[in-house]
């Protein structure tokens, strides 16, 4: 089994509050939140070939954001307009090297373990075409609108979905080339295009620390978490 990944970092970062430039390129714990990225995967032993999918206007932020780390085996592609389309060019590029399997991982998602890794690929392994790392909802739900409470959810069998979905190669392009031809622009994540083109999803623990860098918040509190684990007791 040849595991390529792909890892989309080509967005915008609006909701972190574009100003201070895309998030995958603001610096936690010293790095650029992508260095953090790519280094969980270039230390896992078994990743194959890596595709970042980066901004056409980022290529120098890239290579900034990069240069300390042993990058032959990874390549870079330019990424669409939704992450989607950003998706999709990597699996392109990734399915022109040698993989059997892939990996697709949000950039902003620097703390990815490699015991979670091991977790998927275990599955994919067993024969498993897609996988789902993620975790049971623990906080009470509610539905609501304008500010007032509608009503309260079960949470029972809900999951919160996190990266990398991981994938039989031929079987997920095919499902991202169908709904490319199909015009099906309004998919979330890459397991609800499994889900559409009828793929069974498996369900994996995810990772409490493997959480997406969303907000400004988030990234103030990466990088706090990263320079207290660098102190001394
Ligand atoms: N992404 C991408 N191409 C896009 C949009 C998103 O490669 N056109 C990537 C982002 O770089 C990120 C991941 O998809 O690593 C998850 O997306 P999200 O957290 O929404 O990031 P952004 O789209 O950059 O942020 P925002 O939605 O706040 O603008
Ligand atoms: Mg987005």
């Amino acid at each position: 089994m040849d595991i390529g990944i792909v890892i989309v970092a080509a967005g915008r970062g609006e909701r972190a509050g574009s100003a201070e430039g895309p998030k995958q390129y603001r610096r936690i714990g010293g790095s650029a939140v992508i260095a953090h990225t790519l280094k969980a995967f270039l230390d896992w032993s078994k990743a194959g070939p890596i595709v970042v999918v980066i901004h056409p206007d980022d290529k120098l932020l890239f290579e900034e954001a990069v240069s300390g780390l042993a990058t032959e085996r990874v390549s870079t592609v330019t990424g669409g307009a939704t992450r989607q389309q950003s998706v999709l060019a990597g699996l392109q590029a990734v399915a022109a090297l040698d993989a059997t399997h892939v990996m697709i991982h949000d950039g902003a998602r620097p703390f990815v373990d490699r015991a979670l890794l091991d977790r998927i690929s275990a599955r994919l392994e067993a024969g498993d075409d897609a996988v789902l790392p993620a975790l049971p909802v623990t906080d009470t739900l509610k539905r609501g609108t304008e500010g007032r409470v509608i009503e309260t959810v079960s949470r029972e069998g809900l999951y919160a979905a996190q990266t990398p979905q991981s994938f039989r190669l031929a079987t997920i392009l095919e499902a991202h080339r169908r709904a490319a031809a199909e015009s099906r622009s309004d998919f979330t994540d890459d397991c609800s295009i499994a889900e559409w083109a009828g793929v069974p999803v498996a369900i994996v623990e995810g990772s409490p620390d493997n959480v997406k860098l969303t907000v400004r918040r988030d990234i103030t509190m990466a990088d706090e978490r990263l320079s207290a684990a660098a102190l001394p007791d």
